[in-house]
């Protein structure tokens, strides 16, 4: 673990799988930070595969390459003050735990959701395409996600409002914060 310096600041990894409202937890709280004035920064799987990473798939070295590039820009950011949110599947442990282990500051978020329930939201419909097998290698449906085994906070997005789910995350920032001021 590198050591903390004064310019750190935290990094908020959320993981899990599509549909469980990772980004969406994350949108929230980002505008939130950005309304008290906090240098922030979102992070999302989808636009960084759209910006720095057209070049991967869905393959488990491609995904483990995402989550690297991932937690290298959230390190970047991070070590210069700004308060990093990633949303991203981030399915497999070793490259997640990798990843968040570069920032001296970083904190594991599950965002969980039964597959009956993202399966009924499909805000995407991609659950539907691979009932259908129009689409194969879906993360939690047939490709593997390894949930964290000791996660900083768990949030079951089937029994929390969004409203909840940003308070609790808006909370563990507090409390880091307060920790690391009397550190
Ligand atoms: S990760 O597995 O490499 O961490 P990432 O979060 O960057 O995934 O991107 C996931 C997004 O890609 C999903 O939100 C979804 O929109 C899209 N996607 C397309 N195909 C798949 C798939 N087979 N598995 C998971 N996500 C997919």
């Amino acid at each position: 673990m590198p050591l903390v310096n004064n310019l750190d600041a935290p990094v908020l990894w959320f993981t899990g799988l599509s549909g469980a409202g990772k980004s969406t937890i994350a949108s929230g709280v980002l505008k939130i930070l950005q309304h008290r004035g906090v240098a922030v920064e979102a992070l999302d799987g989808d636009e960084i595969r759209n910006e720095l990473s057209p070049d991967l798939g869905f393959s488990k070295a491609d995904r483990d390459l995402q989550v690297s590039r991932l937690g290298y820009l959230a390190l970047l950011l991070s070590r210069n003050s700004v308060v990093v949110l990633v949303s991203a599947i981030s399915p497999y442990r070793e490259s997640r735990d990798k990843a968040l282990s570069r920032s001296p500051r970083s904190f594991e978020i599950y965002v969980h959701a039964d597959l009956e329930v993202l399966v009924s939201r499909d805000t995407k419909g991609l659950y539907r395409k691979a009932i259908a097998g129009e689409i194969t290698g879906l993360t939690g449906y047939d490709d593997p996600y390894e949930a964290p085994i000791n996660p900083d906070l768990v949030i079951d997005t089937a029994q929390t409002s969004i409203e909840d789910a940003i308070d609790a995350v808006l909370d563990l920032l507090d409390q880091e914060a307060q920790i690391d001021k009397s550190a």
